[in-house]
């Protein structure tokens, strides 16, 4: 039986510019959902470090991400927002877990299998390996009754319900299992690499950022792989993907078009261009409205928020565990 969604809890994290597959798969999804639950959201910093960059980078990245969710519409009035290295209790529950978690139940990871092949062994670092358990610790100290987040998030989630199970089989009940739940995320392809996921390692030509002017949109959209007009190649069908979410009315035009294979590729470019740009145009506006100042002082409120609930957490795992009287 499904549980109640009466807690939420998810983070992202801050590896450059958000593009449309994230902001569809995630960021649109937390915003539906704040407000009529308890909700968390974070920045996962400590997350992203375990891949090469530029430590000059980070911190505007950082804040960026913070801009994109506030401009997008995350509310500091009805969602806690916050950065996890702001919040000290994450890594500390983290450490505790490590100790009950199997290594072996790392070692499978997907996600570690698939990194660690495709990077430089050097490369594959232990953060790559500790990463569930960082994540394990971000969302039970929370005790969310739910996680939204991708399907590819599903091991991770898995292991954070495990951590869990082991946690209060050994030392009394202290969390709730906490469930995953699947938003809709559709599927979008990158540009230039239509038979993958839209992705920055593909190169910024692959995405299209939500900060992008209607131009730049166009620019980009210009160079994307198509077809000869019946939308058969993943580029075409991509691109009319696109437009379908957006723009579902032009989009049943364009369709149209497609069966009878006389799809005008650079009409649909040009449509969907002005109809991405427009609809991020409020955001385009508020973003840039939003100071460094507004942000961190936001950041710094959701940061004494989070810690007071994951503070409470701890104490209670530190007695449990019996390292406190
Ligand atoms: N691993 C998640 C991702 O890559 C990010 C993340 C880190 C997360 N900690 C989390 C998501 C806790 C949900 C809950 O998308």
């Amino acid at each position: 039986m499904q549980k109640k969604v009466t807690k939420i809890l998810s983070g992202i994290r801050p590896t450059g510019r958000l593009h449309i597959g994230n902001y569809l798969g995630s960021v649109k999804n937390f915003i539906a959902l704040q407000g009529s639950h308890e909700s968390y959201f974070f920045i996962a910093d400590l997350h992203s470090l375990n891949e090469p960059y530029d430590p000059k980078d980070k911190y505007a990245q950082i804040i960026n991400l913070a801009k994109d969710y506030l401009a997008a519409g995350l509310d500091p009035q009805r969602c806690t927002l916050f950065v996890q290295s702001h919040v000290p209790q994450h890594t500390e529950l983290s450490v505790i877990l490590a100790s009950i978690i199997p290594a072996s139940f790392l070692f499978r990871m997907t996600q570690y299998k698939e990194k660690s092949t495709d990077r430089e062994q050097d490369s594959v670092n232990a953060g790559l390996l500790y990463y569930p358990v960082l994540m394990a610790a971000d969302i039970l100290l929370y005790k969310p009754s739910h996680v939204p987040v991708g399907q590819d998030q599903t091991q991770h989630v898995e292991l954070a319900r495990d951590a869990a199970g082991f946690f209060n089989n050994r030392f009394g009940i202290t969390f709730p299992e906490p469930q995953p739940l699947y938003t809709e995320t559709p599927k979008i392809m990158g540009l230039q690499h239509p038979e993958k996921k839209m992705s920055k390692s593909f190169g910024e030509q692959d995405c299209i950022f939500i900060d992008e002017t209607p131009e730049m949109i166009l620019k980009k959209l210009s160079r994307a792989v198509t077809d000869s007009g019946d939308a058969s190649s993943a580029g075409g069908s991509n691109l009319l993907g696109l437009m379908k979410i957006f723009n579902p009315e032009l989009f049943l035009m364009f369709a149209d078009d497609a069966n009878h294979g006389k799809l005008k590729y650079g009409e649909l470019k040009k449509q969907l261009a002005e109809t991405m740009g427009a609809y991020f145009a409020d955001f385009r506006e508020r973003k840039a409205t939003l100071t460094d100042e507004y942000v961190q002082d936001v950041l710094a409120t959701g940061a004494a928020k989070a810690a007071d609930v994951a503070g409470h957490t701890l104490e209670e795992v530190r007695r449990k565990i019996g390292i406190r009287p």
